[in-house]
């Protein structure tokens, strides 16, 4: 399958216009369209985003599982990566599928020209690989073109989510999968909830320090993410979403698609203390001891209340895997 002939409308190539663009195509119709819903995070800044988020090995282990959930998925001989950024979720899927052609899209050449870079170097054939500059929630694939899709980290960026499950699902094969990895609400709830709880114990002094001000923040961004959808403040955010099941479930049931599966993606015994240690670092570049002993006593606590059932139901992080029916 080549690149053209996943989309419907004609592809033409960024680098006419600009060189550091060269091989990045993008939708004739996307040309000079504004990028709406997206912060210089992932577009002008996109060298920063990419060091501090590379982790192809964490992302090949997300996938393969999901891999060994999405039954008879069989070879997937055409791939469609959506919002591929600069390659966590696409150097996995063609490691695992050499015979593949993978179309990465995303909405930001400035991470696909990294990922380009990436891709020239690899050995085996990167003529496997097209690279497609394109918003998801626009994305115009041909029906039934693809085996399966997958979208590490996308679907909470997007203003409607449902836009992109229903291009997948036209671009799917009978039998096909989609598969997605999301924050879920739940889990973030009760971690802002243990959040506020530290700060309403700290200390004037305490709250002046750098991880006190860091849970401040978070505190601050979870409350803007549960403003109603309809609030334009989404446009300007990069985060916007936090899942819940029954959210995917409306979907499946709307769209037509025959399964859903959705499982949490760090189960653990201490899912609120993990998730803390990973946004002091990823979020601020924080040790843990920039908590005190006591907070971390305070995350403890709210970790030792939930019992394992209810630990895995409010997850943090989900994968969610959506099959288009098979052909009869
Ligand atoms: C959290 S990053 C994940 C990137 C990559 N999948 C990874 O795991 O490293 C989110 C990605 O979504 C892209 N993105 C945001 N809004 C988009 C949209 N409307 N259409 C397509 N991609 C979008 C960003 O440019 C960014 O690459």
């Amino acid at each position: 399958m080549r690149v053209d002939d996943i989309f419907a409308e004609a592809l033409v190539d960024l680098g006419a216009e600009d060189t550091r663009f060269r091989g990045i195509l993008t939708p004739a119709s996307a040309v000079g369209a504004a990028k709406v819903g997206v912060t210089a995070q992932f577009l002008d800044n996109a060298e920063a985003y990419h060091r501090a988020y590379l982790d192809v090995a964490y992302w090949r282990y997300l996938i393969d599982n999901a891999l060994a959930a999405a039954h008879d998925l069989g070879e997937p001989a055409t791939i469609i990566d959506i919002g591929s950024g600069s390659g966590n979720s696409v150097l996995p899927l063609a490691d695992r599928f050499p015979d593949a052609t993978i179309v990465a899209t995303d909405i930001s050449p400035q991470l696909l020209a990294i990922l380009r870079d990436f891709i020239v170097k690899r050995a085996d054939r990167p003529q496997r690989f097209g690279l497609v500059a394109a918003d998801a929630s626009a994305a115009n694939y041909r029906a039934g073109v693809a085996d399966l899709a997958v979208g590490a980290a996308i679907l909470h960026h997007i203003l409607d989510p449902a836009l992109v499950l229903a291009s997948c699902h036209r671009a799917l094969r009978p039998g096909g999968w989609a598969i997605f990895f999301e924050p879920f609400e739940a889990g973030n709830v009760i971690l802002k909830l243990t959040y506020q709880r530290v700060l309403a114990q700290a200390s004037a002094a305490e709250r002046k320090t750098e991880g006190m001000r860091f849970l401040e923040r978070m505190v601050a961004d979870y409350t803007v993410r549960q403003r109603p959808r309809s609030d334009p403040i989404f446009r300007e955010l990069d985060d916007k979403w936090m899942f819940t099941r029954s959210y995917f479930e409306r979907i499946r049931d709307e769209q037509g698609w025959a399964e859903l599966i959705v499982y949490p993606l760090n189960a653990a015994d201490t899912p609120l203390h993990n998730q803390a240690a990973v946004h002091l670092k990823l979020g601020a570049a924080l040790p843990p001891d920039a908590l005190p002993a006591w907070a971390w006593a305070v995350i403890d606590e709210t970790d030792g209340g939930m019992s394992p059932d209810l630990k895995r139901e409010w997850m943090q992080e989900g994968a969610v895997l959506f099959r288009k029916r098979p052909a009869p």
